[in-house]
């Protein structure tokens, strides 16, 4: 446990992109069977980022409602993780707490290792608050999963990012102290400096993450953490919603457990709503997982969740977490529907065109089309700036 002091997640939010690709319209193009994808892998359609849209403008959408909720009296830290990011030197959280008006007493930093880097930013929120109670910490996750165009990964895109403040007697999770770690050398996917797709032997990341399932779960066994039973939900990084299912039947057998499916639905069909329509959100999986356990659920207060955080790479963690009673009044499922909902769909065509646009890289003058209705844009590239704006019509809900 964390001490005295019950700490972790206080209030969580999620934000998508303005677009979205049905996988049948991916289906129709490349002749594949749409069972594959619904049901193979488990995926109904995929964001798919406007032109000005990216992991600062997804951030800073995703954590404006935290600050109109509670202010940023209490925040002396932003931790921004992403695998997307935008540039080498300046963390993205920068332009975050810019756009949010954060004070200027706060450190910021920004985090990396593959879809863990929010898992392992949660962590060191924990840390910090363990220091004083008194401080909050605010934890983004945000990224754009891109793999080539007509590779077997492009049905597993997305976009979103998640955000969470993290603080002492919080609302919505307590976050548990028992870990199980896992960290071993494998090149199952992974993204060289001069690529803006990723590369991946996609069996060979199915079986990475299956085996960082057992190393984290031994681990966790023998730093005292809770028997497989004492779980309600367990919520698994959701590359596509079908790894979560082969992840948890995998932890059944290590475990000695004959896999029931009936129970193996129970454990996970309720974490698989935001992922199976928004794609792979990289390091935001796995909390839009706990989102739409949350919204979607009965009263889950006082149960035990399990998550699973893995990164390629790799990184692993299984930790746990219990739910805060009366932390149903502090959900923004409706918040968190709009933003599924509010996406315009865009075919084909429109979708190849977004994915094939590149970042300007001469130093000139570019303008951006304004494509995205959210409160955030990124308006151009200037002198290899990047110049963001907020809309000052766009609506932020406390
Ligand atoms: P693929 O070769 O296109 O698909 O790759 P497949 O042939 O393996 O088929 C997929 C499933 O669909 C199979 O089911 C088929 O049987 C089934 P399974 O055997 O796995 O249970 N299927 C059908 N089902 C119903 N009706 C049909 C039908 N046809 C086939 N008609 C793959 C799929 C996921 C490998 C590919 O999309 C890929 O490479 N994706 C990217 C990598 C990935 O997501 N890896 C996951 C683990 S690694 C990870 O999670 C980390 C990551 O998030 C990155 C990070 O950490 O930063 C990726």
């Amino acid at each position: 446990m964390t001490g005295d002091i019950g700490i972790g997640i206080h209030d969580l939010s999620f934000a998508t992109t303005e677009f979205v690709l049905p996988h049948t319209a991916l289906a129709e193009y490349n002749g594949t069977d749409i069972g594959k994808y619904h049901v193979g892998i488990g995926q109904q359609s995929m964001s798919v980022p406007a032109a000005d849209e990216d992991i600062v403008t997804m951030g800073a959408t995703a954590a404006a409602p935290l600050i109109a909720r509670h202010g940023a009296d209490r925040i002396r830290t932003v931790v921004f993780a992403t695998e997307s990011s935008i540039d080498q030197a300046k963390s993205a959280g920068v332009y975050v707490h810019s756009l949010l008006g954060l004070p200027p007493a706060t450190r910021v930093v920004e985090l990396k290792q593959a879809c863990y880097g929010a898992t392992a930013a949660l962590q060191f929120a924990i840390g910090l608050v363990h220091r004083d109670p008194a401080q909050q910490v605010l934890v983004i996750a945000s990224d754009v999963s891109k793999y080539d165009l007509d590779s077997p990964g492009e049905a597993t895109q997305g976009a979103a990012a998640v955000a969470m403040l993290v603080g002492a007697d919080p609302a919505l999770v307590r976050i548990e102290g028992p870990s199980g770690l896992f960290t071993a050398d494998v090149m199952d996917f992974w993204r060289p400096n001069y690529r803006d797709t990723a590369l991946v032997d996609g069996q060979e990341s199915i079986t990475a993450y299956l085996q960082a399932v057992e190393g984290t779960w031994k681990d966790y066994t023998e730093q005292g953490g809770r028997s497989f039973d004492g779980f309600g939900a367990f919520c698994y990084h959701q590359p596509f919603t079908k790894m979560a299912y082969k992840a948890h039947r995998h932890l059944l057998n290590f475990c000695g457990y004959v896999t029931d499916e009936a129970q193996i639905a129970r454990a996970i069909g309720r974490t698989t709503a935001y992922n199976r329509v928004v794609g792979n959100s990289y390091t935001a999986s796995v909390y839009l997982a706990l989102a739409a356990l949350l919204d979607e659920a009965e009263d889950l207060s006082g149960q035990s969740i399990g998550f699973l955080s893995y990164g390629s790479g790799s990184v692993a963690e299984f930790f746990a977490g219990t739910v805060v009673p009366g932390y149903r009044e502090h959900l923004r499922t409706e918040a968190h529907r709009e933003a599924i909902e509010r996406r315009r769909p865009v075919d084909y065509a429109g979708y190849r065109e977004l994915h094939e646009r590149t970042c300007p890289a001469d130093g000139g003058e570019h303008s951006t089309p304004a494509q995205t209705t959210g409160p955030f844009r990124l308006a151009g590239i200037r002198d290899h700036k990047r110049i963001y704006e907020r809309r000052p019509e766009g609506r932020t809900v406390a």
